[in-house]
């Protein structure tokens, strides 16, 4: 019997940081550093500007998974960014929680302009762990 997830291959959408994940995510590139190509990159200018809503959306849109990386805490160019971004997305898992979909599916990681190896891991990471939850299929939890 044919398992019909088996090739499946999560769409992730990533919210990245300019100043750290971003630049991270263009060293794992420039480095060669070999990772999955799952994740369709935003760049933003800080983790505190990504609104609970604009991931929400990116569910219902067609995302398995989204991932928003920042700078570490201490690090953000706005000063308190990304202490912004902890309380968001605290509020975020108990949306995620209300519509049933499982937490594993948004992930918030920091990530350095120097983390080139480290963001491959993450992408890697999250991509498996999507890959086994399967697809998302999410319509915003509109009435059918
Ligand atoms: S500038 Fe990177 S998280 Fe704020």
């Amino acid at each position: 019997m044919t398992n019909l997830t088996s090739n499946f291959e999560p769409n992730i959408v990533g919210f990245l940081c300019k100043w750290c994940a971003y630049t991270g995510a263009d060293l794992a590139g420039t480095s060669r550093i070999k990772y999955p190509p799952n994740v369709t990159p935003i760049r933003v200018m800080c983790s505190g500007r990504v609104d609970p809503v604009l991931v929400m959306k990116a569910l219902s849109s067609g995302a398995d998974g989204v991932l928003i990386a920042g700078c570490h805490p201490g690090d953000c160019h706005y000063t308190s960014g990304n202490v912004k971004t902890i309380r968001r997305f605290k509020l975020l898992q108990r949306m995620l929680d209300q519509f049933g979909i499982e937490r594993d599916r948004v992930r918030l990681e920091w990530v350095s302009a120097s983390e080139g190896e480290r963001y491959a891991q993450v992408v890697e990471n999250m991509t498996e762990t999507l890959r086994t939850l399967g697809p998302l299929n999410w319509n915003g939890g509109k009435e059918v």
